[in-house]
């Protein structure tokens, strides 16, 4: 069975960059004999955390929207590719509510000890970070990578690659610099191919 990864598409625009970057992401997973599963947050009906706890000591979320469905298949991934620009030096707000939302994955591993993840499967899943921003100060990726850091504890797949592109504001069409596409494609092809000899 081919080995599934799930693609978080955290930017407003199709066609834009960071689309641009993560089909060539998933071009090269599925290359390397992955199936992909791509998630346009945006588009997904998805509200913020309520902070009610619920999911302290339930597995599930009190509020029934399209988020569980996104549960499971992050539940069943192999490995996860995140694309996101860069705003207000963190990372879009529904992509960030997307990740809130994931608080039973945290409930579960860190306050019931209990993570939705085997340890067998923790071991194998691996997350690709793809970010871009429009500035090319030094300090603009800091926010973003902390915050899929965190995610990547809270869903139990490792932090093990990232493409971070700045100056997108002077570079304005990532198809000028196909030594960052082919970046993208490979960084995918690489995480496919471990996740898919792991196990
Ligand atoms: C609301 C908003 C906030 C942004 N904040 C930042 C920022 O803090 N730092 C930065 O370098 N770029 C920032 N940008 C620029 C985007 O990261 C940049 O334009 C990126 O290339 C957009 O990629 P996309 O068109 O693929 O979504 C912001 C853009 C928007 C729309």
């Amino acid at each position: 069975m081919k080995k599934k990864i799930v693609a978080l598409f955290g930017s407003n625009v199709f066609g834009g960059n960071t689309d641009k970057l993560l089909n060539e992401a998933i071009r090269g997973a599925e290359e390397a004999g992955c199936s992909v599963e791509r998630v346009d947050v945006v588009q997904a009906n998805i509200s913020g955390c309520r902070q009610i706890y619920h999911c302290m000591e339930k597995e599930t979320c009190v509020i029934r929207d399209e988020a569980e469905k996104y549960f499971t298949l992050l539940k069943e991934a192999d490995g996860i590719i995140i694309a996101t620009p860069v705003m207000t030096y963190g990372i879009p707000g529904h992509l960030k509510s997307f990740m809130d939302r994931c608080q039973p994955f945290y409930m579960a591993k860190y306050h019931r000890k209990n993570s939705f993840i085997t340890p067998e499967h923790a071991k194998i899943r691996k997350t690709l970070f793809i970010c871009i921003s429009g500035m090319n100060t030094p300090d603009v990726f800091i926010g973003p990578v902390l915050t899929a850091k965190a995610f990547c504890q809270i869903i139990d797949a490792g932090y093990v690659d990232e493409l971070l592109q700045n100056d997108m504001d002077t570079i304005k069409d990532i198809a000028t610099k196909p030594e960052v596409l082919k970046a993208a494609y490979e960084k995918g092809r690489t995480l496919g191919e471990a996740v898919t000899k792991a196990r």
